[in-house]
């Protein structure tokens, strides 16, 4: 090999070490944990399954909507560390939303979801139907 090819390489190594850990990480696990019942772009399937693109983002922007988005089973029982369902929200709310995200948008925190994740959601279905009469859906 040329001498002149290591850097390059070792340039190589170093994006692709590097990429999966800060950018691709959310996806891959929605890919892993989600996108089964939500479908690749969050539309979800009608009867089964909602679609997130209208809801996660407006869910988000007042406590009782935060709270039910971090306590639906399949993100509360998700086999992700608090700080990975953090982060992978985040990631839907940029990526899988027909919701445009506001200037204020609070991200989702570590913290929050581990305050909320544990504490199972009874009459999921009833509350989600009154959370979308407040969001006018
Ligand atoms: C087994 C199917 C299934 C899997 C897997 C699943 N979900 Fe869901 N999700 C649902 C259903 C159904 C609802 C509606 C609430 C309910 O009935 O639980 C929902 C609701 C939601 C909501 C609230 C939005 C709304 O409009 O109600 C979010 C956000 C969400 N899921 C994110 C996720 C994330 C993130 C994952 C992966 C970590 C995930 N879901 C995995 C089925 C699933």
């Amino acid at each position: 090999m040329p001498a002149g090819s290591w850097p390059r390489l070792a340039l190589a190594t170093l994006v692709l070490a590097a990429a999966p850990a800060i950018a691709y990480q959310p996806a891959v696990n929605f890919q892993l944990q989600c996108m089964g019942c939500h479908h690749a772009d969050g539309a979800g399937e009608d009867g089964r399954v909602p679609s997130v693109r209208g809801t996660l983002v407006p869910f988000s922007s007042f406590p009782e909507g935060r709270d039910f988005v971090m306590r639906v089973p399949g993100v509360a029982q998700a086999p992700l560390a608090d700080a990975d369902v953090a982060a992978l929200l985040n990631w839907m709310a940029r990526n899988l939303s027909d919701v445009p995200l506001p200037a204020d948008f609070a991200d989702y925190t570590a913290s929050e979801v581990a305050a909320a994740r544990h504490r199972p959601l009874p009459a999921v279905r009833t509350l989600r139907q009154q959370l979308l009469a407040r969001i006018g859906r």
